[in-house]
């Protein structure tokens, strides 16, 4: 791989000690960084290289999937620089222009830099800005830039951003990250179907019903309430995970695969997504937010009773919809997402269900439909319902047969994502037109919910959610898995 400068804006936040430098020591473990690269931590803090470096390990010990080798662990933090990075301060950028010349000089790198932006989303733009007109990022080499989300925190913000950004940086060089492209199971999608001809042959219309995709989480709101509360779960999970992963779903596992002559985008399908109207959100949407409750036998509090959130607070904390997709490979089957915190388990899936036959039909009991589920996490499988006939009763039962790979050590989103980054495949980034289009279904959801269009259904800690949910599937005929 191609020696390079890594600079990091936000080297003393969560992100970069929880998921950035346990990231980088396991691609380091793995050969899979540069041999060279100089990585360069930027934060508002005084600090000296030496705390930076072991401020880096004590992150490796509470963070890196893998223990940290006291042998390999000097070779890897002699690759950080700290440098102390007011955004605000154009002399601060001179500073960091001045650190990154050194550092390319002492290590013989060319002019080839990466800049991750993991900082408050206001401060963006401004950095972007700066490292043009203090000269950093016009130099000879390459450049990429990498940036967290929120992109935007609506259609026209997310605009002007992406405006601002292509004044300095072209498409191809910036990769926003949503970390649901980086999770494996996610990327399997892509590949799942061409290695997998018997898949292929059951997706096809006559017997697909609906698709469900479902991300819960256990955590609250955390100490995000600052961020979350104007957020909310349609900005923080939907717009871009859940949206991600409707697209990854219906591009890569479209059904008639075989006679679509090209290969289906993700932009046919997020372009394909039949617009809710604001006035009419209240038959496509459900919106929630947590009260009281308990998660594995503890006590949790509300969500207006969480530090920092107002305590008349109307934000959603859970959302759920039905989607139609108006694209030959889909057109006809619901899509049904849902996201919620504080719910009763954490998991990520993609549940497909298979049309089941009639109950009567020859005097059978007991069926249930067929369902294809792609647990994405907490663990990674492929699992298959079929019907059985159980002797002692005479009636069908459900049973499951569950494929997964056994492998206990698999790479953190983070570090397929950051592997990727360095080596400058943007495969798994969220291109921008993928994210405009998101942007643009999720405004009038996002202004039916500011207009107080739709309800705020309540539902305790632990639980499945508002038990309402169920209104969005067929009266009678479908379920949530
Ligand atoms: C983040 C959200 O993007 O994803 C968080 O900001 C959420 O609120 C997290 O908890 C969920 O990610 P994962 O990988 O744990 O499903």
């Amino acid at each position: 791989m191609q020696k390079m400068s890594f600079v990091l804006f936000g080297a003393t936040g969560d992100l970069a000690q929880r998921k950035l430098f346990p990231a980088l020591y396991n691609l380091y473990l793995d050969g899979k960084l540069p041999d060279t690269i100089s990585i360069l931590g930027l934060g508002r803090a005084e600090r000296s290289d030496k705390e930076f470096q072991s401020k880096v390990e004590q992150s490796l010990g509470l963070y890196s999937r893998r223990p940290v080798h006291a042998a390999s662990l000097p070779a890897f933090l002699e690759k950080f620089r700290y440098c102390a990075f007011d955004a605000t301060n154009m002399d601060a950028y001179d500073r960091l222009h001045e650190l990154i010349e050194t550092r390319e000089d002492e290590l013989g790198i060319p002019q080839n830099r990466l800049f991750y932006l993991s900082v408050a989303p206001g401060l963006v733009d401004l950095i972007t800005s700066n490292l043009h007109a203090s000269g950093i990022s016009q130099q000879d080499g390459w450049k990429r830039l990498v940036v967290e989300k929120p992109f935007g925190t609506d259609l026209e913000t997310a605009r002007a951003l992406n405006h601002k950004l292509s004044t300095v940086f072209a498409e191809e060089e910036i990769y926003r990250v949503d970390h649901y492209l980086g999770k494996p199971m996610v990327q399997n999608l892509k590949t799942l179907i061409w290695a997998n001809p018997l898949l292929e042959s059951v997706l096809n219309h006559q017997q697909i019903s609906n698709v469900q995709i479902t991300a819960s989480e256990t955590v609250g709101v955390e100490d995000r309430a600052e961020y979350y509360d104007k957020a909310g779960a349609i900005r923080d999970m939907v717009q871009n995970h859940l949206l991600q992963l409707v697209m990854m779903t219906a591009s890569y596992l479209p059904v008639n695969l075989r006679k679509t002559t090209d290969p289906v985008q993700k932009t046919d399908i997020i372009e394909s997504l039949e617009p809710i109207m604001k006035e009419l959100a209240h038959q496509h949407i459900v919106r929630g937010q947590y009260e009281p409750g308990e998660i594995e036998g503890t006590s949790v509090v509300g969500y207006k009773e969480e530090a920092g959130v107002d305590d008349s607070s109307k934000n959603d904390t859970y959302f759920a919809a039905r989607i139609s997709i108006d694209h030959p490979s889909w057109r006809g089957i619901p899509f049904y997402i849902r996201t919620g915190k504080r719910m009763n388990e954490k998991s990520t899936q993609i549940v497909i269900e298979f049309e089941s036959p009639a109950e009567d039909s020859h005097g059978l009991q007991g069926l249930s439909p067929n369902l294809l589920v792609l647990e994405i996490s907490p663990n990674e499988s492929i699992s298959l319902r079929v019907n059985l006939k159980d002797p002692a009763s005479d009636r069908f039962k459900p049973v499951w047969t569950k494929f997964s790979t056994d492998s206990h050590d698999q790479p953190e989103a983070y570090e397929l994502l950051l592997h990727d980054a360095l080596r400058g495949n943007s495969t798994f980034f969220a291109d921008w037109k993928e994210v405009e289009l998101s942007w643009k279904w999720t405004q009038p959801l996002l202004e039916a919910f500011q207009e107080d269009l739709l309800p705020l259904h309540l539902y305790p800690a632990g639980s499945t959610g508002p038990a309402v949910v169920n209104e969005l599937l067929l009266p009678g005929k479908l379920e949530w898995w």
